[in-house]
């Protein structure tokens, strides 16, 4: 059986994966159980996409793991987040390495405990010379503060003459923003069933593809994943052409 894996177009691929891994609690939930329990089984659908980017070389994969919002959830609940993604950052921090990835982390990182942050920084420095792939975890982030920051660090600049109001081009807006070193994002995916943005990656989503999926993040798997791409594939990306400029290459 021709499997969603078999079909995609290795010259087609995204550059730029971004996911809002979403329906933890509803997937617990509906079995009965604590929120907790989702998060904690949310793991495996992030491994299994992880490896997934891997094996078909998608350069860089960025996950929405905890929004700056998400703080303002319990404190249970937060706690157990905050030492799930401590956890899971030991037990997978040689996978990670072995697998050739480079690690990076976009948002307000001084907001998260001191081990967070020490764990986090420590794999970000020791796969620094990974070129297999880029995997990008937004923690604490909140993307209108992340382009608020970047108007400050711009009117700064302004200000002390490094810059003129003319050179602010939308390459030096990118330039200070968390993902200056990352390409803009081809594809997003949310799962859950929830059809909204909840602030993540504002600017960079301008002309991505969207896909909005029913499944839960903790079912979602490596062939849900394979799909997304497949179908992204079968989109025409026009960019504000038209189609017969595309057929041409214009
Ligand atoms: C996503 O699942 C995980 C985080 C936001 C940290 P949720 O915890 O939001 O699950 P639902 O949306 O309530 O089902
Ligand atoms: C978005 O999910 C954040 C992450 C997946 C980390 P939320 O569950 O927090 O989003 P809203 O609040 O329902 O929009
Ligand atoms: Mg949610």
């Amino acid at each position: 059986m021709q499997t969603f894996k078999d079909k995609i177009n290795p010259q087609q691929l995204p550059k730029h994966v971004a996911i809002i891994m979403d329906g933890n609690g509803r997937w617990a939930k509906s079995r009965g159980e604590k929120r907790t329990f989702g998060h904690k089984h949310a793991i495996k659908a992030v491994r299994e996409v992880v490896n997934a980017c891997n094996e078909i070389h998608i350069p860089y994969l960025t996950l929405y793991t905890f929004s700056s919002e998400n703080w303002n959830r319990p404190e249970d609940e937060v706690d157990t987040l905050m030492s799930l993604i401590s956890e899971t950052l030991i037990l997978e921090a040689e996978e990670i390495f072995t697998k050739g990835l480079r690690m990076h982390i976009i948002g307000d990182i001084e907001k998260l405990p001191p081990l967070v942050q020490e764990q986090m920084l420590h794999l970000v420095d020791v796969t620094k010379n990974n070129t297999k792939g880029n995997l990008i975890l937004a923690l604490s982030y909140g993307s209108q503060h992340e382009i608020l920051s970047a108007v400050k660090k711009i009117s700064a600049k302004v200000k002390n003459g490094e810059l003129t109001e003319d050179q602010i081009t939308e390459k030096v807006f990118e330039d200070h923003l968390y993902t200056c070193e990352f390409p803009p994002v081809d594809l997003m995916i949310r799962t859950s069933g929830e059809v909204r943005i909840s602030n993540f990656l504002l600017w960079q989503i301008a002309y991505a593809e969207l896909q909005f999926l029913d499944t839960l993040w903790p079912d979602f798997g490596r062939e849900d994943f394979f799909k997304c791409i497949y179908e992204y594939q079968n989109k025409e990306r026009r960019f504000g052409k038209i189609s017969e400029q595309l057929e041409e290459n214009l």
